[in-house]
C-alpha cells in the first residue's frame, strides 16, 4: 500500500509507491481527458491541468504518475498557493547551510526529491514572477544549484501542473511568463465542472455512499427518488469535493433504515432559489424546473398547507394540486 506523508513542510506532500486512483465517470469529455493523460504519461511529457476547485486536479495528477514509466519514483506535490513567496525558491531548489537568515542546515528541494518521479506544481498560477524565470530555465536544462551552493544538481523527472484560471489573462498582464507556460503545458487538459456533466452525479453518489459506509461501518442510506433528483439538479459549485463531503455527512448522521426525503436535505440544495438569476441561466434551468423548485420550497415553508401555499404562489388551490401532481411533489 502507498504511504502518504503530508507533514514534510508546508504546502508539500509526498506520495511513494502506487496509490490506486479511481476516477469515476461516464462522461465522454472526461473519458477523452483520461485517455489523453494516459498517453501523455507514457511519454513523460509535461501536463497542465485546468479546472475549478474540486474537479479532480490532484486526482488526475496522481493518475498521470501511476500511468507513467516513473511510477515507482516519488510523487512530490508543491502547493504554490500556500508557500510564502520568499520561501518558494528554496522550497523548490533547496538551500545550503547559511544561504540566508534561518537556513540553519542544508535542505534538499522538491526538484531533487522528485528525481526519477513526478513533480506536481499545484496552483502554479500563484508562482511569483521572479521564480518563474528560474523554473523555466531549470525545466529546460534539468539542472540547477541549491540556493547558496555551487554544486550542479542534475535531475530527471516529469512535471504536472494545475491551475484554476485560464492563464492567458495572466500572460497578457505580464504576471505569468509565456516561455514557462509553453514548457509546462506541452499537453493542456481541462476538467469540466460537475454541473456540466450531471450524468456523473448518480455514479459519484453511489461511489461515495459505498466508500463511506465501509469507512465508518455504517448501514447504507437510501434516498427517495425526489431527493436523488434534487442532488442531480443541484449545480455543485464545490464540484466533486462538495459532493464527497456531503455524502460523508449523510452517512454519519443517517438514521438506520430510514429513507432520506427531499425535505430533509440541507436547505442550500434548494437554494438554487437563493442563487442569482445568472446562475439559473448558467445552469440551463428551464422555467418549469424553477417553478417546481419554488413550489416545493413554498410547500415546505407552510408545512404542506395547500391553501396557504396557493395564496403565496398567487394561484388557486386546484391549479396548485395539479402542479403538485405533475411535478410529483407529494
Ligand atoms: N471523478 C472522480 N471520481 C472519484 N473521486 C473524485 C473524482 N473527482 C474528484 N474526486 C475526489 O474529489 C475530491 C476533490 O478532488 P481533487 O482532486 O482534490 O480536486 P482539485 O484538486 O481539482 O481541487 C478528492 O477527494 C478526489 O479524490
Ligand atoms: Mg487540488
Amino acid at each position: 500500500m502507498a504511504q502518504n506523508q503530508t507533514d514534510l513542510s508546508r504546502g508539500t506532500a509526498v506520495m511513494t509507491g502506487i496509490e490506486p486512483v479511481k476516477f469515476i465517470t461516464e462522461n465522454p469529455e472526461m473519458i477523452q481527458v483520461l485517455k489523453l493523460v494516459k498517453q501523455t504519461a507514457r511519454y513523460g511529457s509535461s501536463l497542465m491541468i485546468r479546472g475549478e476547485s474540486g474537479t479532480g486536479k490532484d486526482l488526475l495528477a496522481k493518475f498521470y504518475h501511476n500511468h507513467s514509466s516513473r511510477r515507482s519514483g516519488s510523487f512530490i506535490q508543491v502547493d504554490c498557493a500556500s508557500i510564502p513567496p520568499d520561501l518558494i525558491e528554496s522550497e523548490l531548489f533547496g538551500h545550503e547551510k547559511g544561504a540566508f537568515t534561518g537556513a540553519y542546515s542544508q535542505r534538499i528541494g522538491r526538484f531533487e526529491a522528485a528525481n526519477s518521479g513526478t513533480l506536481f506544481l499545484d496552483h502554479v498560477e500563484e508562482l511569483p514572477v521572479q521564480v518563474q524565470s528560474k523554473l523555466s530555465r531549470v525545466l529546460q536544462e534539468n539542472r540547477f544549484e541549491r540556493l547558496g551552493g555551487n554544486e550542479i544538481i542534475t535531475v530527471d523527472l516529469q512535471v504536472v501542473s494545475s491551475t484554476r484560471n485560464n492563464l492567458d489573462f495572466l500572460i497578457r498582464e505580464g504576471l505569468f511568463r509565456e516561455d514557462l507556460y509553453f514548457r509546462l503545458s506541452v499537453v493542456p487538459v481541462a476538467l469540466p465542472p460537475l454541473r456540466v456533466r450531471k450524468g456523473d452525479i448518480p455514479l459519484l453518489v453511489k461511489h461515495f455512499l459505498e466508500a463511506f459506509t465501509r469507512k465508518h461501518s455504517r448501514p447504507a442510506p437510501r434516498f427517495s427518488v425526489q431527493a436523488l433528483e434534487i442532488l442531480c439538479s443541484y449545480p455543485w459549485p464545490g464540484n466533486v469535493r462538495e459532493l464527497e463531503n456531503f455524502m460523508e455527512r449523510v452517512i454519519i448522521s443517517y438514521q438506520d433504515g430510514k429513507e432520506i426525503l427531499s425535505e430533509e436535505l440541507p436547505l442550500h440544495f434548494d437554494n438554487v432559489t437563493e442563487m442569482s438569476l445568472d446562475a439559473f441561466a448558467d445552469n440551463h434551468l428551464t422555467l418549469q424546473e424553477i417553478e417546481k423548485i419554488y413550489i416545493r420550497r413554498v410547500l415546505y415553508k407552510v408545512k404542506g398547507n395547500k391553501t396557504k401555499a396557493a395564496q403565496i404562489l398567487g394561484i388557486n388551490r386546484k391549479t396548485l394540486l395539479e402542479k403538485r401532481r405533475r411535478y410529483d411533489l407529494n
